[in-house]
């Protein structure tokens, strides 16, 4: 038997992925940059085992049916083919984190399940190896292999696609990012689904192809330059293009609900009321609101006027996978 168990935290990109140049290894269309979070994570432990028939895997303790299961035999497979193991698995994973909501799920969910089987086979992969790997079960689960600010280059082939962390002289830890969660429930149209709709219809998507690089440039710099005003103006307009795109699709759709409006309306209405945040969304109705920590209290006082003390949590940057003991089974 071979056991192993890791963490890994979600991320919040500022430059989103948005659209795959290979649906089969995931090789995204546009470098992305994000910011991984401590609020919300993913613990998952594999166990390799002879003597099972076939592929187990429960979430939240819910045994999953056979399409997830597949997914993620699909990924196992992966480590099974570089460890030369022929065994099936038992994969328990927890979400500390809503599934499929837009918060992320996918990247903590994917990054974890990656770094428990590193750990299971005694593979000794390094975490640029890890990258690599941990992309192809989803492609945003290549950065939670980080902390901080990281940046997915796209490279062109399997081996030349991989997150690193950006040196940012400590600004991640000045910052917070308050999520404002309108809805928990599983969105109607994945990630994955509708950015192949994107690619494939929006009138809208050469255009984010000519942005999004230039995005990417302009926040790097904000970075180095611990600039929280481009930072956060680059971020909410990178959003903006992005949804945008969906909504030129054919058949259009958006991932915004009427409370994401409201929650819009309401950064904006504190940005003009003096207290400086901004927002960004990703394929799910929930808005997440950058904002510095020195303001964090403040506008979370003011959002808490208009949403539920529950609706809000705060994060600040989180750390990159992280492997854990396996309990001693009873
Ligand atoms: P999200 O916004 O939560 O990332 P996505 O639709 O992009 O939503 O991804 C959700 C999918 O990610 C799930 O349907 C499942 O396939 C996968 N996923 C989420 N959590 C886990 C986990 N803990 N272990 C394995 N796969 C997971
Ligand atoms: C909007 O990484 O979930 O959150 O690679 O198909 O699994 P797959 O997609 P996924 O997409 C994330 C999209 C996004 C933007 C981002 O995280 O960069």
């Amino acid at each position: 038997m071979y056991k192993g168990k890791a963490r890994a935290h979600t991320n919040i990109a500022l430059i989103k992925y948005w659209g795959k140049a290979d649906e089969t290894i995931i090789l995204p269309k546009n470098n992305s940059l994000s910011l991984t979070l401590d609020a919300f994570y993913t613990e998952t432990s594999v166990c390799f085992d002879k003597s099972l028939t076939a592929d187990r895997f429960t979430l939240d303790g819910v045994l999953q049916d056979e399409k997830a299961t597949q997914k993620v035999s699909k990924f196992l497979d992966l480590f099974r083919q570089k460890a030369n193991c022929t065994s099936f698995a038992k994969v328990e994973s927890i979400n500390h984190v809503p599934t499929a909501a837009g918060l992320a799920s996918s990247a903590s969910g994917l990054c974890a399940l990656a770094g428990a089987c590193n750990q299971a086979l005694g593979l000794g992969l390094s975490q640029k190896e890890l990258s690599k790997i941990a992309r192809k079960g989803s492609g945003s689960a290549c950065r939670s292999v980080y902390g901080g600010f990281v940046e997915w280059e796209k490279g062109y082939d399997d081996d030349s696609s991989y997150a690193a962390p950006i040196d940012s002289a400590g600004f991640e830890d000045e910052l917070a990012m308050i999520f404002i969660v309108v809805n928990q429930k599983q969105k109607k149209v994945s990630s994955r689904d509708g950015m192949k709709s994107t690619v494939e219809t929006s009138g809208f998507y050469p255009v984010w192809l000519q942005e999004a690089p230039k995005d990417l440039q302009a926040i790097k710099q904000a970075i180095y330059a611990k600039d929280f005003t481009k930072l956060g103006q680059i971020t909410e307009a990178n959003a903006l293009k992005m949804h945008a795109c969906t909504l030129a699709a054919v058949p259009p759709f958006t991932y915004w609900n009427a409370e994401s409006m409201l929650a819009m309306d309401a950064v904006r209405d504190l940005r003009e009321s003096g207290l400086e945040c901004y927002f960004t969304m990703d394929a799910g109705p929930n808005v997440k609101v950058l904002c510095q920590k020195k303001d964090e209290a403040a506008i979370f006082a003011e959002l808490s006027k208009q949403f539920r003390n529950e609706q809000l949590i705060i994060a600040h940057a989180g750390v990159g996978i992280e492997y854990l003991e396996m309990e001693v089974s009873k």
